[in-house]
C-alpha cells in the first residue's frame, strides 16, 4: 500500500497537486490480472453504464491509445517484452483502459470550459459517468461540497496553465462500508452508509483514487486518471498504526456538508470509537 493521505489533520476539500514523473504515469501491481478481468466484464455486460464518448473525444482518445502503446513496453519490458496487444475494434480509449488498472476520462477545451469528452470509468466511487459527459469542471463536481468556493478557480486554472512537458498527480480518499470496486450509482449522502458488523477493521474500508493529469501534445486534450486502490481497515492499520488516531480526527474536522456527501453520518460515532480507543 504506498498511499497514506490522512495525516490527523481536519479534511478540508483541497488540490493538493504535485509534479509527474512520467515515468509514474501508470501504475501496475499484483492486482493486475483482476483489475483488467473486471474491466473487461463490465465494459461486456453494462458497456453503456461505464463507457461514454462524444466526438470530440475521438482525437484525443487515439493520441491516449498511441502514448499507452509507447510507454508501457518501455517502463514494463517484462510484462510486454514486444509491444503491447491493442483490441482495434474498440473505440481506442476503451482499447487503451484493457491495458492498465487505471480508469482513463479525456477533457476537451471547447472555449474556456474543460469538458469531459470520453471516458473508461469501470470503478466509480458512487457516480454515474453517464451524468457527467459533456459536463465542464464545475458542472461535474456539483454534488461536491465547498468545491466551487473552494478549489474550483484553482482547478480551473490548473487545467489551463497545463504543459505537455509537466504533467500532475493527487490524491482523493474516502472511507467506505465497501471494498466492490465498481460502485456506480450507490446513493451518497447522510444515510449511505450503515455499519451492520461490530467489527470496524473488516467493515470499513479505506478507498484511495490516484489521479494523474497530462496534456496530450496534438489534440490538447487532457487525460485524466484515477488509479482506486481499497483495503479494509484493518489491512490499512498493518502497515500504518498511526492511521487509527489520524482517520477520527480527520473525519472529526471535516464539515457536516461533507460528512453528508460521503455518506459518514452514521459511522460516525462508532469510528470514533474506534479511533479513540
Ligand atoms: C485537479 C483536478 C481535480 C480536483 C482538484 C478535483 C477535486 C475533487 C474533489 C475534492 C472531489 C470530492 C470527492 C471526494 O473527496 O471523495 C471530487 C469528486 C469528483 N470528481 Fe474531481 N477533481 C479534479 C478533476 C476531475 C476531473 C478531470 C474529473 C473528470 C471526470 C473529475 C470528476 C469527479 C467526479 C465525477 C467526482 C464525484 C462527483 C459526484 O459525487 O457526483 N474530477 N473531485
Amino acid at each position: 500500500m504506498t498511499y497514506m493521505p490522512v495525516d490527523g489533520k481536519p479534511d478540508r476539500v483541497h488540490v493538493g497537486a504535485r509534479a509527474l514523473n512520467l515515468d509514474d504515469w501508470i501504475e501496475i501491481n499484483q492486482d493486475y490480472e483482476a483489475y483488467v478481468a473486471y474491466k473487461q466484464e463490465l465494459l461486456s455486460t453494462k458497456h453503456d453504464e461505464v463507457f461514454v464518448s462524444l466526438p470530440m473525444g475521438d482525437h484525443g482518445s487515439c493520441e491516449v491509445l498511441a502514448l499507452m502503446r509507447e510507454h508501457l513496453p518501455r517502463v514494463f519490458p517484462q510484462r510486454w517484452p514486444t509491444g503491447v496487444p491493442v483490441d482495434e475494434s474498440r473505440h481506442p480509449l476503451e482499447a487503451a483502459s484493457l491495458l492498465v488498472q487505471e480508469d482513463l476520462s479525456l477533457m476537451t477545451q471547447v472555449g474556456t470550459d474543460w469538458v469531459l469528452s470520453a471516458a473508461s470509468l469501470c470503478f466509480p466511487s458512487r457516480w454515474d459517468v453517464r451524468d457527467k459527459i459533456g459536463k465542464n469542471l464545475v458542472g461535474i463536481h456539483a454534488p461536491v461540497p465547498h468545491y466551487e468556493e473552494k478549489i474550483g478557480t484553482a482547478t480551473q486554472n490548473l487545467f489551463d496553465k497545463l504543459t505537455v512537458e509537466r504533467p500532475i498527480w493527487r490524491v482523493n480518499w474516502t472511507v467506505m462500508d465497501s471494498g466492490e470496486l465498481h460502485q456506480p450509482t450507490a446513493p451518497r449522502g447522510p444515510d449511505a452508509m450503515q455499519l451492520s458488523s461490530e467489527n470496524i477493521e473488516q467493515a470499513l474500508h479505506f478507498r484511495r483514487e490516484r489521479q494523474t493529469l497530462r496534456k496530450l501534445p496534438e489534440s490538447g486534450d487532457i487525460l485524466f486518471t484515477i488509479r482506486t486502490y481499497t483495503d479494509p481497515f484493518a489491512t490499512v492499520v498493518e502497515q500504518f498504526p498511526e492511521f487509527r488516531r489520524n482517520i477520527g480526527s480527520t473525519i472529526a474536522g471535516a464539515s457536516p456538508q461533507t460528512a453528508d456527501y460521503k455518506g459518514w453520518v452514521k459511522i460516525l460515532n462508532d469510528l470514533q470509537a474506534w479511533s479513540q480507543a
